[in-house]
């Protein structure tokens, strides 16, 4: 084998032993998870906020032309939240600022992703997939309180 080759199948392999660690690291220390799709859910197509622990919810939120169900959630700091998405017509994004949630709203598909809020403020979600005339419109927020007894959401119509 050529020196130039050798070297270049070296490097090759070195680069690739950093990406694969690059990739560990981020799963184990940096806890970065990635969407799923979720198969094995009944499809829903009502949004519903329920506790699961004490810091822990669910979310079932769902994404139609031109608004987010629910449109508001009020929950205490700390709170961690199971989030699944769908659509109730055509494909539409749902991004939360600030937080490394950024999943897609199927119809007839459900896509889920874990999200921690340990700061007060407000987080706002938008739909980031063009979906028609009102797309700009489309969006909604986390308010994220101290001492929140009752967590809540909120419709806008
Ligand atoms: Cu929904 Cu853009």
């Amino acid at each position: 084998m050529d020196k130039s080759e050798k070297l270049a199948f070296s490097l090759s392999g070195i680069l690739l032993a950093v990406f694969l660690g690059a990739i560990v690291y981020a799963s184990v220390a940096k806890d970065i998870d990635v969407p799923t799709c979720i198969t094995d859910m009944e499809p829903f197509a009502k949004d519903t906020l329920f506790q699961t622990g004490p810091d822990t919810y669910e979310l079932q939120m769902v994404a139609r032309m031109w608004a987010f169900q629910p449109s508001t959630v009020r929950l205490p700091v700390g709170s961690t939240v199971d989030l699944y998405v769908t659509s109730e017509d055509i494909i539409h994004g749902f991004k939360i600022d600030r937080k490394n949630v950024n999943l897609m709203a199927i119809p007839g598909a459900i896509n889920y992703m874990r999200v921690t809020f340990n700061e007060p403020g407000e987080y706002l979600y938008a739909c980031h997939e063009f979906c028609g005339a009102a797309h700009h419109t489309m969006a909604g927020r986390f308010v994220i309180e101290e001492g929140l007894d009752e967590p809540e959401t909120e419709e806008e119509i």
